[in-house]
C-alpha cells in the first residue's frame, strides 16, 4: 500500500476526500503522517478526528526556507512517505526539496493549468469570464503550478458565477480527481514521458474528466 505524505494550510477538505476514499475501500493508501505549516489549519481537527498522525511545522520557526524543507524532508522520509500530496499547500517548494521525491509530490490546482496559475483561481478565472474552468491534478515541478498534468477535470462557468459559487463546483471535482490520481500512483500506472504524463490503461477522451475516473462513478 503507498504511503502517503499530506501537506496542508488550511481547510483540508482534499485530505478529508483522501481519508473518505480509503475509508471506502476505493483507493489502497495510508497517510503516514500530514504536515501542516498553520497551526490554526482545520485540517489538523480533521487529523485529531481521524486518528491521523499530524504535525506543525512552521516557515517562521526555521532561519531559512532550506532549514524549513530540510524539516519537511526528515519527517517525510522518517515515515517512508512515498508520493507527496500538496493539498492546499500554500508554499512553493525548492528543486533541492523536489529532488528527494523525484516526480513524486503531487498538487490539486483550481484552474485548467496553465490557465490561472498561482492564487486565486477561481475569482481571476470568473473575472477573466472564461466559459469553462476545472481543476487539475499534476507533477510538482519548480514552476508555481506549471508541472506536468496527470488528469483535469471541466466543469461550466456561468453568468451569475461568483468566486465562491464556481469554487464550489470545482471543489467537488478536485475531491475526485486527487485520489483518483493517488490510486493510480498506487497502481504504479503514472508514467512521464517528457513532460507529458500517460496514465497506463486508462480511458482518455471523455468528459468531464480526461483521463476517466475508475473509482469514482463519473456523474454524481
Ligand atoms: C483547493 O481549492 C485546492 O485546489 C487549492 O487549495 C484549496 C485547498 O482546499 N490548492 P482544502 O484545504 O483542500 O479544502
Amino acid at each position: 500500500m503507498i504511503r502517503l505524505g499530506v501537506l496542508v494550510s488550511g481547510r483540508g477538505s482534499n485530505l478529508q476526500a483522501i481519508v473518505d476514499a480509503i475509508k471506502a475501500g476505493r483507493l489502497k493508501a495510508q497517510i503516514s503522517v500530514v504536515i501542516s505549516d498553520n497551526p490554526n489549519a482545520y485540517a489538523i481537527k480533521r487529523c485529531e478526528k481521524e486518528g491521523i498522525e499530524c504535525k506543525v511545522v512552521e516557515r517562521k520557526d526555521f532561519s531559512s526556507r532550506k532549514e524549513f524543507e530540510k524539516e519537511l524532508s526528515r519527517i517525510l522520509k522518517e515515515k517512508g512517505v512515498e508520493l507527496v500530496v500538496l493539498a492546499g499547500f500554500m508554499r512553493v517548494l525548492s528543486g533541492e526539496f523536489l529532488k528527494n521525491f523525484p516526480d513524486r509530490v503531487i498538487n490539486i490546482h483550481p484552474s485548467l493549468i496553465p490557465a490561472f496559475q498561482g492564487l486565486d483561481a477561481q475569482r481571476r478565472a470568473v473575472e477573466f469570464g472564461v466559459k469553462f474552468s476545472g481543476c487539475t491534478v499534476h507533477i510538482v515541478d519548480e514552476s508555481v503550478d506549471g508541472g506536468p498534468v496527470i488528469v483535469q477535470a471541466v466543469v461550466p462557468v456561468l453568468p451569475q458565477d461568483t468566486p465562491e459559487s464556481l469554487s464550489e463546483r470545482i471543489l467537488k471535482w478536485e475531491h475526485k480527481i486527487l485520489p483518483q490520481a493517488i490510486q493510480w500512483f498506487s497502481e504504479g500506472r503514472v508514467k512521464l514521458e517528457g513532460r507529458k504524463v500517460i496514465v497506463e490503461g486508462a480511458r482518455y477522451g471523455e468528459l468531464p474528466v480526461n483521463p476517466a475516473l475508475e473509482i469514482f462513478p463519473c456523474f454524481r
